[in-house]
């Protein structure tokens, strides 16, 4: 007999179920292993105590096919006779409301739990307890939980028993947990309370994160302490929550009278700041507040540090970033009404994730429901968010690349060959999707597409798409798809002569049709599409920062001379712009690349080191402690960006770390040296940074860069970990194959 499916069983309104079974032990026991899942979320407890340290279980899959369970070893929970398990059960991902259509019940009406207990006894007997009818439901001191709208815990109601379980036909298959636990990490202490302009009581934690926040707190029986959250204050000083849209992110708990330890169950959110809507006390205590930093338990890999504290300041907000934004899948931003697993958003910053964390097993599981999601559609395509949960049947280039992108690069810093042999049908598919796609077999034209995402190039907050072609992006990103295809097919050993063959068509095809006289045109085959959206078409320029990035860095130029014409032009746009870019989600993560590999390092230092806006280091000097969305989040005149799309918490342009280890230290992957055994150390400094120092810890050892000035020279210091083959190149042209060893150069500067 099986372990069944529960439920409630009858309408119980918004209240998490707790689900129990008391279990009489037959003697003394030698293991004892529980297994539980649930629809929704779950917290299961033995007598009281909880079991493991995971949150927000069982994560986040493609729940309509496959629901994770978590399996704990509970032989030291179990006592001598009986003891009671219970399984605390919310709405989470899979029944609450989800996305700013204000779906909700995406996966189910309510939730579900499935557990079993696998007790080996001393003298050798076994005994399975499975969760079936016997089981009891009571109601919970949880009246209600939403992922965006927050928990109420009242520690005054008494669990009501009503009644036995009824069991629920669910068809997902239930699959043992393949992505990374989701654990509390950082406890961050609040730096202060302070009453704002309006009257209301703030507290700040000093770090814009995800998680929740715990309160220590004794006070009177039936009192409440309502907190709701932001991520930042407005110019005046006061709370500012209203870039959240339609979540409400507030917590209510009800106080028992005694020592009370609340935190959330089943939800979470983004913020710096609390309000304290309702707060029961004259004075604040900001000792009673501890923010908890919640996410996949991803390992640190990489470290940067340099000479310039803004630039320091940026890193440790893409590291908060990523932490913020990695919490079971890779979602856009943890705070507003979305929190989605967005392709693009995933794709362009997965290769700088790989060097920041441990992130093979993450994008494992995600990668796995990306291949369900696509398989369902059944023509190639790939939905813009995974789970796909919007379910409007929209594809986007870079967004749905991230098929051919991901895998790639996941594979290129750890070498899994078993994981990407699962992916590469996937690539293939993607890539059979654009091939029959519109009027064109070798280019994309004519869809529909997210384009180069809040560039500056157009005027306006409203104007989202930027001025890049979307023909060209989408062209571009079917020939890097086709190149990854090639690499990951060269890589497992399979004939890649097809796509070898495709690959040249698509280069021949967007040079006919994209360039001119050595530089990007409009689009020769006229769109369709953007011919009859005379709007769209005006806002469209032939040459753009983001086009020209994305041939430099993708090789879809002819010859060295065209290169250089390519790159000289992006040098005078950057110049004409007051040395400033204009590029969006596309262009952002390339444009430093483009230029120092077209042998302008000094302008991708000058791009880096900008302060105005469109710069990184414009949010860096307006107090932000993640990436922003938008490059103007915050205005200039301290007004903020339309909240309809405005988050403080957005990884994408943290892709700029990429850039600091791959060229500032120097330390880059070659297409043949999965998991760092053949990299490139070519570091390029600048006086403005000052100093670099970066480690990557690969499954070999650590791959060290580091060089600062003294005296007349400049001097590289580098360690090449076992197995490692290292391309060594100095600025000043000295080349050499480094193995495993530690080096000192000094060169003139
Ligand atoms: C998300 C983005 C996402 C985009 C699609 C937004 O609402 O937050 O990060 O990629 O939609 O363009």
């Amino acid at each position: 007999m099986i372990a069944k499916w529960i439920c409630a069983g009858q309408d119980i309104g918004s209240v998490s179920p707790d689900f129990t079974k008391e279990i009489k032990l037959a003697g003394k026991v030698k293991s004892a292993t529980l297994c539980v899942s649930a629809r929704g979320l779950y917290c299961a407890y033995i007598d009281g105590k909880r079991v493991g340290k995971q949150v927000l279980t069982p994560g986040w899959t493609s729940y309509d096919v496959r629901i994770q369970y978590q399996t704990y070893d509970v032989t030291g929970m179990l006592t001598e006779n009986s003891s009671v398990i219970s399984i605390l059960a919310g709405k989470g991902w899979a029944c609450g409301n989800l996305a700013w259509r204000k779906n909700s019940h995406l996966y189910g009406d309510f939730p579900a739990v499935i557990a079993w207990l696998d007790i080996t006894y001393v003298n050798g007997e076994k005994e399975h307890i499975k969760t079936d009818e016997t089981w009891s439901v009571s109601t919970s001191e949880i009246l209600d939980s939403e992922i965006y709208h927050g928990e109420i815990v009242d520690k005054t109601v008494s669990a009501k028993n009503v009644g036995h379980a009824s069991l629920i036909d669910i068809n997902a298959k239930l699959i043992g947990q393949v992505g990374v636990d989701i654990i509390e990490h950082e406890r961050v202490a609040a730096v202060r309370a302070f009453t704002a302009p309006n009257g209301e009581r703030i507290v700040d934690f000093g770090q814009n994160m995800t998680g929740y926040v715990e309160i220590r707190v004794k006070g009177e029986r039936g009192t409440r302490i309502v907190i709701d959250h932001a991520e930042v204050v407005d110019k005046a000083g006061n709370f500012c929550c209203g870039n959240m849209r339609s979540a409400r992110n507030e917590n209510t708990y009800v106080l028992s009278g005694g020592d009370d330890v609340f935190k959330p169950r089943f939800t979470f959110q983004g913020f710096r700041y609390i309000r304290l809507k309702e707060f029961p006390f004259d004075t604040v205590d900001k000792d009673m507040f501890t923010a908890v930093a919640v996410y996949s338990d991803i390992r640190r890999t990489g470290y940067f540090a340099c000479g310039n504290e803004k630039i320091n300041q940026l890193y440790h907000n893409v590291l908060w970033g990523q932490r913020s934004n990695y919490l079971d899948i890779p979602t856009d931003c943890p705070q507003r009404d979305e929190r989605l697993g967005w392709t693009g958003d995933a794709q362009v910053f997965c290769a700088t994730a790989a060097r920041n964390f441990d992130v093979r097993q993450f994008f494992g599981k995600w990668l796995g429901d990306m291949a369900i999601e696509q398989a369902k559609r059944g023509d190639g395509g790939v939905p813009n968010v995974i789970p796909d949960v919007l379910r409007n049947g929209a594809v986007s280039s870079a967004w749905g690349d991230a098929a051919c992108v991901i895998p790639w690069e996941i594979y290129l810093a750890y070498g899994d060959r078993k994981m990407l042999t699962e992916e590469y049908p996937m690539m293939k598919k993607w890539i059979d999707y654009i091939r029959h796609r519109g009027r064109e077999e070798y280019l994309w034209i004519d869809d529909w597409h997210y384009g180069d995402w809040l560039a500056m190039d157009v005027e306006g907050d409203g104007n989202c798409s930027g001025a890049t072609q979307r023909d060209l992006i989408a062209s571009v990103y079917y020939a890097r798809g086709v190149a990854n295809v090639i690499k990951a097919g060269k890589a497992l050993n399979e004939d890649v002569t097809e796509y070898e063959t495709l690959y040249a068509e698509i280069k021949k095809k967007f040079h006919e049709n994209f360039m001119e006289n050595g530089l990007p045109c409009m689009s020769k085959i006229v769109s369709l599409r953007s011919a009859k959206n005379l709007e769209e078409q005006k806002k469209i320029d032939a040459i753009s920062q983001t086009g020209i990035a994305l041939i430099l860095t993708f090789g879809l130029y002819d010859g060295e001379a065209e290169k250089k014409k390519l790159v000289d032009k992006l040098c005078s746009m950057i110049h004409d712009n007051g040395d400033r870019m204009t590029v969006g989600f596309v262009g952002a993560p390339i444009i430093l690349s483009a230029l120092s590999e077209g042998g302008r390092p000094d302008v991708a230092y000058t791009l880096l080191f900008q302060e105005k806006m469109p710069s990184w280091l414009y949010a860096v000097n307006h107090g932000a402690t993640t990436m922003w969305e938008r490059w103007n989040c915050i205005k200039e005149d301290g007004s903020f960006s339309s909240f309809e799309m405005t988050s403080f918490n957005h990884y994408a342009y943290g892709a700029v770390a990429d850039w600091l280890y791959g060229t500032a230290a120097g330390i880059r992957l070659l297409d043949d040296g999965a998991a760092y055994t053949h990299i490139s150390l070519a570091p390029i400094p600048d006086r403005r940074l000052g100093f670099v120092n970066c480690k990557i810890e690969t499954a070999r050892g650590a791959v060290v860069s580091k060089w600062y000035y003294s005296g007349d020279g400049i001097h590289y210091e580098f360690t090449v970990p076992d197995g490692t083959t290292a391309e060594m190149k100095l600025p000043d042209g000295t080349e050499k194959t480094l193995t495993a060893g530690e080096y000192l150069y000094v060169t003139a500067v």
